[in-house]
């Protein structure tokens, strides 16, 4: 556990925060089924790669987390990549944003992974002068691509 801004806390999620990490990330635009919900995050905490850290003031309501990747990558081998952020609405501009991503740099340093990734949507405005802020370089723009598989959905 360790201290951010304004007495946030931030520790590592646990299955209990199923609820709390649903509503953050409905404020995403990602709305979510409760159970299917649990049932990722269940399989997240069990990887050693997967992190996900959460900023909290009363151990319970959250106020944001960080979701993160360790990937093996051919061309450039292992990287960490933050694929989730997202801190309450209600709760921004208290410095909790930069506190996790703190967090996701710090556990990179920790396994010995020298580089952060993010990947961050042109519409989230607010996020690039955050990253940029926080040291992030922005390197590419790409196109992202999807195709529904004869499976008809996506794995869960
Ligand atoms: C981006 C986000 C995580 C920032 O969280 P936050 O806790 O408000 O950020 P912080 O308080 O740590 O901000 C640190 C600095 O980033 C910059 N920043 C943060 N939000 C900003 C905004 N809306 N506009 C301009 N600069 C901003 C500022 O320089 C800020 O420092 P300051 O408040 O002293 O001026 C939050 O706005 C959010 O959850 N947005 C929606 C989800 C999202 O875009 N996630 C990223 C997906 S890749």
């Amino acid at each position: 556990m360790s201290e951010v801004a304004n007495a946030a806390t931030l520790r590592r999620a646990r299955i209990g925060d199923a609820a709390e990490l649903a509503r953050l990330s409905a404020q995403l635009g990602y709305p979510q089924d409760a159970d299917a919900f649990a049932r990722r995050l269940r399989r997240l905490l069990i990887s050693a790669d997967h992190p996900v850290i959460v900023a909290t003031d009363d151990d319970i309501r959250l106020l944001g987390f960080v979701a993160i990747e360790r990937r093996l990558m051919l061309e450039t081998g292992d990287r960490v990549e933050i694929v989730g952020l997202v801190v309450d609405d209600a709760a921004r501009r208290r410095g909790i944003g930069q506190g996790l991503v703190r967090a996701a740099e710090d556990w990179a340093r920790a396994i010995g992974i020298g580089e952060v990734l993010v990947r961050s949507n042109v519409v989230r405005a607010e996020s690039h002068p955050f990253y940029e802020g926080a040291g992030f370089v922005r390197i590419k723009s790409q196109h992202v691509y999807l195709k529904q598989t004869s499976h008809g959905g996506r794995e869960e």
